[in-house]
């Protein structure tokens, strides 16, 4: 029995300190921001080598707050890919902005930085990559062609905590780097939460206002504002989950070398090796005939999963952009192959090993 994640081996390491911190919450009644949600904001920021950390209830609202606080709206047009979780595209159209999308580069799986000028128009406001499956995308060109045309950069960095590229963590590139605390996330709350760090006071201040039906002092709404706020309860886990998080990665690194050691003779294709900061949120391999192999494991006990089987582009709530089968063929084509293998911290080797040979068996033969 492998299975896909396993949120109770992390709880059992954890559980006095968290249970402790949680009871103190109970005790203090701060159930919505408060001194520990505060004092979260404090330690993400600076584990993300950022000035400010707006503590919110999802990355979606991460998201959503970012292009609100960039005054992104109908008229303008913001890119990313197709290759994500719906909430990227979501939180555009909820603005009432454009999406555009671009494809992926075959190897990295992420934003390919060579086609984002033939989709800059006079519309084009902000670009939204995404550190799919905790790899930072190709910042270094991204950032080079914002800047060469005045646009911003909001990084959709919720599957990537603690990702490096050229030595610089995710969140930190662009105006403003979103994350989501999503249970299962590397860091991951008991419950739901998001937050968005960024190094412009203004723009940090304006996200607070948002997330808090637009108030600066109460019941003095100033702009249209919502109810976005970070539960007491979850700051107070992150932060001790937080002490933690390069411990779990460091583990999910070596896993993901076993993984790559191991499947170098099974007929995959293994994520790209760099030297940046994967964090492997997500290890998933490309495999042909997937229904099968998936299936297949499955009888013997190994959990698996798919990120994502149909991409943004071809989802029938995003019907209404046009897009259609052939826009994005890379894109399209990892959809069909990819196959997320199991990857918690607390894996055993054991576990992959027995991973390994279940798939080597199904493919090999
Ligand atoms: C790439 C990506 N963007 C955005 C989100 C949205 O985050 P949340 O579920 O916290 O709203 C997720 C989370 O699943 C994600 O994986």
């Amino acid at each position: 029995m492998v299975p896909f994640l396993d949120l109770k081996a992390q709880y059992a390491e954890i559980k006095e300190e968290v249970n402790a911190a949680v009871m103190d919450v109970i005790e203090s009644c701060q159930f919505v921001l408060g001194d520990e949600v505060r004092a979260f904001e404090d330690d993400f920021a600076a584990y993300c080598n950022s000035d400010h950390c707006v503590a919110l209830n999802s990355g979606t609202s991460a998201l959503h707050l970012a292009l609100l606080a960039l005054d992104i709206g109908p008229g303008d047009e913001v890119i990313t890919v197709s290759s994500t979780f719906i909430a990227t595209v979501a939180v555009i159209k909820y603005v009432g902005a454009t999406p555009v999308f671009v494809d992926v580069d075959k190897d990295s799986w992420t934003m390919d930085a060579k086609l984002i000028e033939e989709a800059i128009t006079p519309k084009t406001k902000v670009i939204m990559p995404v550190h799919l499956h905790g790899r930072v995308a190709n910042m270094r060109a991204i950032c080079a062609i914002a800047k060469k045309h005045g646009i911003q950069i909001i990084e959709d960095a919720a599957q990537a905590h603690g990702a490096q590229h050229n030595e610089k963590r995710a969140g930190s590139f662009g105006t403003i780097g979103c994350f989501s605390y999503y249970p299962g996330k590397n860091l991951g709350a008991y419950g739901e939460g998001g937050a968005a760090v960024t190094n412009d006071a203004k723009l940090a201040h304006k996200m607070r206002v948002l997330r808090d039906w637009g108030q600066e002092e109460k019941y003095h709404h100033i702009i249209q504002g919502y109810n976005a706020r970070m539960d007491g309860i979850q700051g107070a886990v992150l932060r001790v989950k937080l002490r933690y998080l390069d411990k779990w990665t460091e583990a999910r690194r070596a896993h993901a070398a076993l993984y790559d050691e191991l499947l170098s003779d099974v007929d995959c294709t293994v994520p790209l090796v760099t030297n940046d900061r994967h964090v492997y949120h997500i290890y998933s391999v490309l495999v042909g005939e997937r229904e099968r192999v998936q299936q297949a494991l499955s009888i013997v006990g190994i959990g698996t999963n798919i990120h994502y089987p149909i991409p943004a582009h071809l989802q029938g709530a995003h019907a209404d952009l046009g897009y259609k089968n052939g826009d994005f063929p890379i894109t399209e084509n990892l959809s069909t192959k990819f196959l997320s293998l199991p990857m918690f911290a607390e894996l055993s080797d054991d576990q992959i090993s027995e991973t390994v040979y279940g798939l080597r068996k199904v493919i090999n033969g």
